[in-house]
């Protein structure tokens, strides 16, 4: 049997968007199943334009209760401040009928995110996102050293071993890195088939 897996996302400006989609190629290489979503927006429209906001974004808006649904669920968000945004704060802080219900133990969790320079909060924020699927009872899946290039430091690239992650640059003009892609795609696989094994 294979896996159901949703990739459920926030992301102002498009990297992590990026990130979610090059994950869920990766669950598919397994023939596991990838849904991405991503959780609502809070900030007004009108900010959200003034500041620049990606707001073309297809991905369908997730409801907390549909976590249920799947077996593995891997979350990314954009750091802020050394933390998680807000949105996906407040979307997590809507699962509490979920954790009581123990709805979600035993499924497979992941994470991955963004930051805007090198050292300002990748590992906090993936970190926090993991205290979060742990209290859920959630199985944890890292980012093995057996992808090459987490390795990588003769560029510069996001990647850690708690999840994938990629570096916007401090005015957000970085693109996603070709490592960083192949980075998230390999993580998506490597959590689909630890998935794949738990449903069969
Ligand atoms: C309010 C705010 C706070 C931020 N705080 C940090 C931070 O602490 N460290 C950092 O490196 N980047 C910080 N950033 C940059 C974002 O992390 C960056 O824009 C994001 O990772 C880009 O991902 P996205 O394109 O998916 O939105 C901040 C951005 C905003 C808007």
């Amino acid at each position: 049997m294979s896996a159901r897996i949703l990739v459920l996302y926030y992301s102002s400006y498009g990297h992590i968007e990026t990130m979610a989609y090059a994950i869920a190629k990766g669950i598919e290489q397994t023939g596991a199943s990838a849904v991405v979503k991503r959780v609502p927006e809070l900030v007004p429209e009108e900010a959200a334009r003034r500041h620049n906001f990606k707001t073309d974004q297809a991905a369908p808006i997730a409801t907390p209760d549909e976590l249920a649904d799947y077996d593995g669920i891997i979350i990314g968000t954009g750091t802020r401040f050394g933390r998680i945004s807000s949105q996906m704060a407040n979307f997590l802080d809507q699962t509490g009928g979920l954790w009581a219900k123990g709805a979600l133990i035993g499924k497979v969790g992941g994470v991955f995110t963004s930051t805007g320079t090198q050292h300002a909060g990748q590992e906090l924020t993936l970190m926090s996102l993991i205290t979060n699927l742990m209290h859920y009872g959630m199985t944890i899946a890292s980012f093995p050293f057996s992808f090459p290039g987490l390795s990588e430091i003769k560029e510069i690239t996001g990647g850690t071993p708690y999840g994938p992650s990629t570096i916007a640059g401090p005015d957000g003009s970085r693109a996603v890195s070709q490592n960083e892609l192949d980075g998230a795609k390999f993580y998506g696989k490597h959590v689909a088939e630890i998935t794949n094994k738990l449903v069969s």
